[in-house]
């Protein structure tokens, strides 16, 4: 059981639920079904307007992640992956700053979701 708190310019104040273990639905569906207004348009990693920040409560929890590389060449294009997170990502499974909430999966650790619905603007 992971805690996935959200937060936002956009929400009076910050909302936590929980993400059952080995579910396999995305931050984004996992906001929906809690109302939280993470901005979207295509559910599919190509439009950018639902990136997040993803901060690890406990960063010694860190998962091995799954960066697709559809997620990871349109981070690049809105500028907010680097060229070390790509490789840290890719050799040592470590995940960067940002996401885009339609690829993510929440899996046991417990995570600080930011979003500010301007794209490219999470931080
Ligand atoms: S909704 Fe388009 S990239 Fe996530």
């Amino acid at each position: 059981m992971a805690i996935v708190t959200f937060t936002s310019p956009m929400m009076h104040k910050d909302k936590a639920v929980y993400a059952v273990a080995g579910d396999t639905r995305t931050i984004l569906a996992l906001a929906e079904q809690h109302q939280i207004p993470i901005p979207f348009e295509c559910r599919d990693g190509n439009c950018g307007s639902c990136l997040i920040e993803v901060g690890y409560d406990d960063p010694s929890q860190r998962k091995g992640i799954m960066l697709t590389e559809k997620e990871k060449s349109k981070l690049r294009e809105l500028g907010k992956i680097t060229p070390e997170e790509i490789e840290n990502a890719e050799v040592n499974d470590l995940p960067p700053r940002y996401r885009l909430a339609c690829q993510f999966i929440a899996r046991d650790e417990d995570v600080t979701v930011t979003f500010s619905g301007v794209p490219g603007g999470a931080d």
